[in-house]
């Protein structure tokens, strides 16, 4: 069953102090660091920053179950977006909502698949959250980062999770990757990673098509919906743009779609994220 966080409306004065704050970093950002998000970059950040951390303390060892390794141990509250609206909750509670929210999403878009192969799935995060929900009998995860499929592999192996949660390289921008053969006919998601190869929207895109998935759900960072009368759009479109992650994927699956390359499904605004400034959009789409 679903977790329902406690959780308290957000009031106008923490919206707008935090708003404030969160476009003052990223016009910050902007003007100091001109963030240009290549190859190597991504690569730093990822690989020999964020994952190379996880595979270093390997957290799971602490944590008694699986559950309890992705949810944390942080009581602190937060500002987050929890079934559509941005509240107040504690960091661990939206991690533990977090859980059955993205299986939800999924599930609800996968048709009457069993199996998920995730692009760009770091250490996994988000297909262990997925194993917790029984419906997922193989769940398949590649990455470009060796750190982020070292953590995987280990953490699956700690869970006893090896037979249905793996991992396996995949650069998304080389159409000769041998790995593009384990797409054919199953069922694809990206969560935040097309937002990480700006320089190569769509030869990222082509390479999918080729490769013939049967369903595709990307979630992503995109402008394409923002009302930037919005403080909230306004806030993400700074930060996007200052983090320079992708702004093209949307509008080129809305180009193929009529071109009848592919067939979009589906086109929606998330209704859950950790912040104010990284709100997602999904689109659901099979090649023709
Ligand atoms: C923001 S992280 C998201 C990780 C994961 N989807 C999650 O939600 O926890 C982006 C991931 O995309 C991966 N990535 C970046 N460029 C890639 C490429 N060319 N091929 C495959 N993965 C790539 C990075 O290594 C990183 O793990």
């Amino acid at each position: 069953m679903r977790f329902s966080p406690e959780v308290k409306p957000a009031s106008r004065l923490d919206l707008s102090r935090a708003y404030t704050a969160d476009v003052a970093r990223s016009l910050r950002r902007l003007a100091f660091k001109n963030v240009r998000r290549t190859h190597d970059v991504v690569d730093s950040e990822y690989n020999s920053g964020e994952w190379d951390r996880v595979l270093t303390q390997r957290g799971w060892l602490s944590g008694r179950t699986l559950e309890d390794f992705l949810i944390g141990q942080n009581a602190s509250s937060r500002l987050a977006k929890v079934d559509g609206r941005i509240v107040r909750i504690t960091t661990r509670d939206y991690y533990q909502y977090r859980i059955g929210a993205l299986s939800e999403l999924i599930g609800r878009h996968a048709d009457e698949a069993t199996s998920l192969l995730e692009l760009g799935a770091g250490y996994g995060y988000n297909l262990f959250s997925l194993s917790l929900d029984q419906r997922w009998e193989r769940l398949r995860g590649f990455d470009i980062a060796p750190n982020g499929i070292e953590a995987g592999r280990q953490i699956a192996s700690h869970f006893g999770l090896d037979g249905r949660v793996s991992f396996d390289r995949i650069d998304l921008t080389d159409a000769g990757d041998p790995h593009f053969s384990e797409l054919a006919g199953g069922t694809v998601f990206t969560y935040f990673c097309i937002e990480q190869i700006p320089y190569a929207v769509e030869a990222v895109i082509e390479n999918i098509i080729r490769a013939k998935p049967a369903r595709v759900v990307n979630i992503e960072p995109g402008v394409d919906m923002l009302k930037l009368s919005r403080p909230r759009d306004l806030t993400s479109r700074i930060y996007i743009r200052s983090m320079d992650y992708q702004t093209r994927l949307f509008k080129l699956l809305d180009m193929l779609d009529a071109q009848g390359r592919i067939r979009v499904l589906a086109r929606e605004r998330m209704e859950f994220a950790p912040t104010l400034h990284n709100d997602g959009l999904l689109y659901v789409w099979e090649p023709r």
